[in-house]
Order: C-alpha cells, then structure tokens, then sequence
C-alpha cells in the first residue's frame, strides 16, 4: 500500500518518541521511504543514531546545517515527500504549527510545504485539555492538518487521560488514508453527521436518536476513495474517522456555520439529524422549580442547511445528497423533500423505532435521484456508505 510513498517524518520531544522508532519500521516493512527529522527536544528522548540507522536514510535536525542544506535545502526537503507527519506532535509544536512560527527545521518544514501534514499528538493530558491547546487543536483542523490519536489511558506522568501518542499500527492506517490514490482524489468532500444538541438552559438540552454511525462511515468510504474530507459532525456515540478534517459542533446554527466556513467542495453529503428548531427563551441561567408554573418553552426554527447549500447560486457543489429520515409515507415524502429542499440525490430511510435503524448498526435505503430510484436490500451502514461513495465518485467522474 505504501510501497514508493516517501514520508518526511518530525519527531518532536516527549516520552513516547521511541514509539517513532517502531513506526519507522513499520513503514519501511510497508515500502515507504522515510526522511526523518528530529527536533532538539526529541533528541534527548531518542537517539539521532537510531533512528537514522532504522530509516535508512539522512537525519535532518538543524535549519543552519550548511551541508544538509547545500544537499538539499529545506523548502525542497518540505516538499519532496508526498505527506509529513509529526509523531509525536508536542504542545508546544502545535502551538508554533498554529502561530506560524519557523523558527527552526522542524516548524520552518511544516511552514514552507504545500503537502498535506498528518499530525499525531502526545502530551499530560492536562496539557492536551488546556483550553490554548484546544483552540490550536480546532484552528489546525480548520486549516486542513489531518490527526490521528491521542488516545486515551495511563501516561507516563502516572495520570490518566486523553494524551497518549496512537499506536503506530494506527497512524500507519491513517497515514495509507491520507495517501489514498482513487477515484476521488483531488476532490473536496463535505459531509455532515450526527445529531445536534439544542439548549434549553446551560446544562439541558434537546437532541434526538442519531448515533453518527452512518455519516461517519460514508465520511471514512470517500476519504477511503481518495477524497479530501471535510467531516463536520455532532455530539455523535461513534469516533469521527481517521484521516478526514473534523469540525465538531453542538447545534443546528454551529453546523450552519461550520458548513459555510468549509472550502469549497465538490460534493456535499448531508447525513446529519438535525434539530428542526432551538428553544428561542433558553435560559442563560439554569431554569429553576420557583413555584411560578411549569416553563414554557418557545419553539425558532433552525437554518435549513441542505436546502441553503442546493439553491446556493455560485460555487453549489456538483452533487448535493441529503438524507430523508421518514416514518410514514417513506417514498413519496422522500421524494417531495428532495425537491423542495433542492438536492440532486436523497437517501430514504425508515427510521420507525421497529425497524432499528436509527442508532442501530443496519440501515434499509432507497437512493431517490433526479433520473429513477434504487431500492437497496438491508445491509450495514458500512456497505450503504461503500455504495454510496462508490456512485458518488461515477457521478463526479
Ligand atoms: N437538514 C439540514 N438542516 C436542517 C434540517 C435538515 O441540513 N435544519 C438536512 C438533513 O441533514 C437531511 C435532510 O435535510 O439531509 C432531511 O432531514 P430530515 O430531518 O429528514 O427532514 P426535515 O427537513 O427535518 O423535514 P421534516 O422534519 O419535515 O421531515
């Protein structure tokens, strides 16, 4: 799968550095070839002899190196690979990745390459909470950087948490995601999932059955066909995939904004359950039993966002699907909604509590389109999401 892929690989400073020297090997056992970089920090957790010796290759570790860079300077080195990844990826590297900081071989390489960066985190998780963290976190997704991990378990801090660098097994996988050569690649892919949570006061709030699971798995089959992905999804049960651009949101309005604030793309897949209205009187304050009644709340209706996005006049995607969660007349309703909210495609599903569809592991569909309709036979929501991405790359071929 890797074989003649080259990854330039920064090794940042922390205690789970010498997991790089496995995932090395991993990848060299895969056929890539891997450049590796080691910043200062993370050469006092492993050594420069080690791991040059396992990659096999030249070791890059200072930007005013002369004769590295008379080899090959370091704009060239940060672009002559087809994906960077940083595991592990420090605070304070992410920080510096955030700001745009170059100051030194490490941040100068992540600023000056035009190639897709995979990052895998690992720090306290203190650290990994922190809001400043957080906000760097959410600004390099929005900025395209692809994550794998931290996952989440006992540190060698002797805490426990979400922190721990992913196993290299895992970020081999999404590194073969990231690379993934098919009919989609070269295409931006937006997808929406899950639910979205409506507050009626700071610690309550409306929300409705959707797992996530079926949005997440067409997320995962394009971004398995190539695709660019941007994922934006709800308080969901299920992990979003790896290798795609998460953005996670709460309510109807952040989605609708997530939406808009998404490159362009070329095709839009609208899996998301989202909440028809918010509470207009939510409370600022949690609402209290004050002996005064029962509240009364006051229903606004939320943006439609798949019928924004189909009537959206200049740079509409080429393809709009969206999905119709009916309980009665499943066919015919389907059919009006696509043409009232204006997409190409529309998924039909039953989503009656008796056939367990909703927050179940199976899903039952009929793809209404603009020339006919299919019926499929009941499968998992990862076959329906196989097939669907599967006629989406045709469509778009
Ligand atoms: N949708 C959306 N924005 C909304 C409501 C729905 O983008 N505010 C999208 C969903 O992601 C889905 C499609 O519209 O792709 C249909 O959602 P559904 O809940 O079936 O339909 P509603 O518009 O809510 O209509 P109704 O409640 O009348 O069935």
């Amino acid at each position: 799968m890797l074989a003649d892929k080259h990854i330039l690989l920064i090794i940042g400073g922390g205690i789970a550095a010498f997991k790089a020297l496995d995932l090395i090997r991993r990848l060299r056992e895969r056929g890539a070839k891997v450049t590796p970089v080691l910043t200062r920090a993370g050469s006092e957790f492993v050594t420069p002899l080690s791991v040059s010796a396992l990659a096999g290759e030249k070791l890059y570790q200072d930007l005013f190196d002369l004769t590295s860079e008379a080899e090959m300077g370091h704009i060239e080195l940060s672009r002559a690979a087809d994906l960077i990844v940083v595991a592990p990826a420090t605070a304070d590297l992410l920080a510096k990745m955030t700001a745009g900081l170059a100051n030194d071989l490490a941040s100068t390489l992540l600023l000056a390459t035009d190639k897709r960066v995979l990052v895998a985190p690992s720090m306290n998780v203190h650290m990994w909470q922190h809001a400043a963290t957080q906000r760097n976190l959410a600004q390099l997704a929005n900025d395209g950087i692809l994550f794998v991990g931290p996952g989440e378990g006992d540190m060698a801090c002797g805490e426990y948490g979400p922190g721990r660098l992913a196993e290299p097994l895992e970020i081999v996988a999404a590194i073969d995601a990231a690379l993934a050569d098919g009919p989609l690649k070269g295409r931006h892919v937006l997808v929406t999932s899950g639910p979205t949570h409506e507050p009626i006061d700071p610690v309550r709030y409306i929300a409705n059955r959707s797992s996530g699971a079926q949005g997440t798995a067409i997320a995962r089959a394009v971004a398995a066909l190539g695709a660019d992905v941007t994922f934006v999804t709800g308080p969901a049960d299920v992990p979003p995939p790896m290798g795609v651009r998460v953005v996670k949101v709460q309510t109807a309005a952040e989605m609708f904004k997530a939406v808009q604030d998404a490159p362009a793309a070329d095709a839009a897949i609208f899996a998301a359950a989202v909440a028809d209205w918010h509470v207009a009187n939510a409370g600022e304050s949690k609402i209290k039993k004050d002996g005064t009644g029962l509240p009364t709340l006051e229903f606004a209706e939320n943006p439609d966002i798949l019928a924004t996005v189909s009537k959206m006049t200049s740079g509409r995607p080429k393809l709009v699907i969206g999905f119709a969660a009916e309980t009665d007349n499943v066919i015919a309703n389907a059919t009006a909604k696509r043409k009232r909210k204006g997409c190409d495609w529309i998924v039909a599903n039953d989503v009656s509590p008796s056939t367990g569809i909703m927050g179940g592991s199976e899903n039952d569909v009929t793809l209404i389109m603009d020339n006919g309709s299919e019926d499929w036979p009941r499968m998992s929501k990862e076959a329906v999401a196989t097939k669907l991405a599967a006629k989406l790359a045709e469509a778009l071929a």
